[in-house]
């Protein structure tokens, strides 16, 4: 079993992600939800985690972490996950509160504390992994890997060049990209692929009552990208979980990526050395393809396991 904390801001595919993770439990044992602002308000996005866990009578501790990025304003992906960060379905209130603790002091105590070491799951702004790495440097060495969801090595999707993720808060990512810690990137360049089509939509909300509330979630996720020209919705978050599951269902390279933190067209963009020329070892597994069919298997059966819970 993997000791994990998922870092979130919940977000349509933020709670997909939670959900698979909780429905793989033998797997992945889930110490605790961080929330950092990101696709909407810290406040709202919170509670939709707490609303998540609740729907599926998951007792798991959720610790609140920074309200924006390192340094100026938050952005918001209101456009793609509404006025809620989580609109769509009308899930009951949760039953759960957040801790006292914030997310860093939350993560400190429950890596400290572990035997294991801990992977840690961001698939949000990578504030909150910089502000505890940088306040404890120590602690590295205790983190087993980074899983996250964020970047992509060929284009973004807030920009030409930048991921929502990693653009919200670039210090905070090259912080955690030049950490040395060993990362595994779900980027746009695996994410996209990761897409869930209108009739696998259709046929969701056909099943039990959490496969139907996720067939919502998506309904509502599904306007931004057809908005947006896509075809399918792409499920990018559970990618940074479900490779912890199944990582042969992953093709990955191994190669050397840092953040640009100045560029005025390419701020947030996650630079990555495919030439491989750099005398800089590689620091990133930077996932790249994936079989769409046994990854969408793994969402429909988790889901399943939850629905008859
Ligand atoms: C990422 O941005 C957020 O809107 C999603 O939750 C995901 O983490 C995709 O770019
Ligand atoms: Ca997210």
């Amino acid at each position: 079993r993997t000791p994990i904390i998922i870092d979130c801001d919940p977000g349509h595919d933020d709670a997909i992600a939670i959900l698979l993770a909780i429905a793989n439990a033998e797997k992945l044992d889930l110490r605790g939800i961080t929330t950092v602002g990101g696709n909407q308000i810290l406040d709202k996005i919170t509670e939709n985690a707490l609303k998540v866990i609740s729907f599926v009578n998951a007792d798991i501790p959720v610790a609140k972490g920074a309200a924006g990025p390192l340094f100026g304003k938050l952005v918001t992906g209101e456009e793609a996950h509404g006025e809620s960060g989580m609109d769509g379905p009308l899930l009951p209130p949760s039953k759960f509160r957040p801790l006292e603790e914030g997310a860093v002091e939350f993560m400190l105590n429950i890596i400290r504390s572990s035997e294991e070491k801990i992977t840690l799951v961001p698939m949000a702004p990578l504030t909150n992994i910089a502000l505890l790495i940088t306040a404890y440097p120590e602690i590295k060495e205790r983190i087993e890997k980074i899983s996250l969801m964020g970047g992509g090595i060929s284009y973004g999707n807030v920009t030409s060049t930048a991921e929502f993720n990693i653009f919200v808060d670039p210090e905070a990512a090259r912080i955690v990209f030049e950490s040395g810690i060993p990362i595994t990137m779900s980027g746009l360049d695996v994410t996209d692929k990761a897409a869930i089509f209108e009739d696998e939509i259709v046929a969701l909300k056909e099943r039990g009552p959490v496969s139907t509330m996720v067939g919502e979630l998506l309904d509502f996720y599904s306007i931004y990208g057809k908005k947006m020209g896509y075809v399918g919705s792409a499920l990018h978050d559970p990618c940074a979980v479900a490779w912890l599951l199944r990582p042969e269902l992953f093709e990955s390279e191994h190669l050397y990526v840092t953040v640009e933190t100045e560029g005025k067209l390419t701020r947030g963009m996650t630079v990555a050395d495919k030439r491989k020329k750099t005398d800089r070892p590689a620091n990133v597994e930077v996932l790249v393809g994936v079989d769409r069919e046994a990854f969408m298997k793994l969402i429909f059966d988790s889901l399943e396991k939850l629905d008859q819970e």
